[in-house]
């Protein structure tokens, strides 16, 4: 059965009252790649229907630049998601989503400061407060998120525990291309040099035995390192790299399995 494109609210919580089961949901930005693909499939799998949300996301973005150059491709998605088995894709626009204009939002006091939340201040709240519209919107028994985003994982997390809300958040692992390099929207903008450069972003910060050393070989490798800061066994990263059609942020992590604490005060490296 084809998907159901739905643009407007109202007639989505219509729908909405006349579903049973469970329902995952997968909320996007669009541009849909495998990473994406593989949290549809999954959803698809496990529950009665499947919700795929598609909505650029203006109060994340804290450069206009970066937000008018995000890659959109809606056709190509949407036929991405019929073949996936999706059952409705939600199209919400941003003066139905926030007609307060974002005056109440959530924020979250710690983990939202750091990592990519210094680098790009303000972030997470505009994550926070459309991930919790849309998951009061949808109601879903679960929502599936991409472990690329380990930081906003995490925050997702916490909110709907600290909140109380009834949907479960489960992260799934990274899909990564032949060179490692992860799936991502941000990797249509890049041009062939600054592709061949990222490809070596996740072999980087796996080989190396610290942070410091990963930034050091990151930045050895032309790459402009925004962080490098292990979280949770996770060594997390940002860089940013020229391509002609401007500068391309990407973000990645990889588990660290032995942590290496020749560092720490009295530390002996494992
Ligand atoms: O990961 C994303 O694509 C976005 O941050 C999300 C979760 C869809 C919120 O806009």
């Amino acid at each position: 059965m084809n998907a159901q494109v739905i643009q407007g609210l109202q007639r989505w919580r219509t729908i909405r009252s006349t579903l049973s089961g469970s329902i995952g949901f997968v909320p996007t930005m669009g541009a849909l790649h495998e990473g994406h693909l593989a949290l549809l499939k999954r959803s698809v799998s496990e529950n009665d229907a499947t919700v795929l949300s598609i909505f650029v996301n203006a109060t994340q973005f804290n450069d206009r630049a970066d937000l008018d150059r995000y890659p959109r491709s809606l056709e190509q998605d949407i036929a991405h998601a019929q073949r996936c088995g999706v059952d409705f894709i939600l199209l919400p626009d941003h003066a139905e989503l926030y007609p307060d204009d974002y005056r109440y939002r959530v924020a979250e006091g710690e983990l939202s400061l750091a990592l990519c939340g210094a680098d790009r201040p303000g972030h997470f709240d505009g994550v926070l407060t459309v991930v919790m519209k849309l998951i009061n919107l949808v109601r879903p028994s679960t929502a599936y998120f991409g472990l690329k985003d380990y930081q906003q994982y995490r925050l997702i997390k916490g909110m709907c525990e600290s909140f109380f809300m009834e949907t479960a958040i489960v992260g799934c692992e990274t899909v990564r291309e032949q060179d490692g390099l992860a799936m991502s929207s941000r990797n249509r903008r890049l041009d062939a040099d600054a592709r061949a450069k990222a490809g070596r972003l996740s072999g980087l910060l796996r080989e190396a035995r610290t942070d410091e050393a990963a930034k050091a070989a990151l930045t050895a490798a032309d790459m402009q390192v925004g962080y490098v800061q292990t979280l949770e066994g996770r060594r997390c990263a940002a860089v940013t790299l020229e391509s002609c059609d401007g500068a391309v942020r990407l973000i990645d992590n990889v588990i660290v399995d032995s942590v290496d604490t020749s560092e720490m005060p009295g530390g002996e490296s494992r």
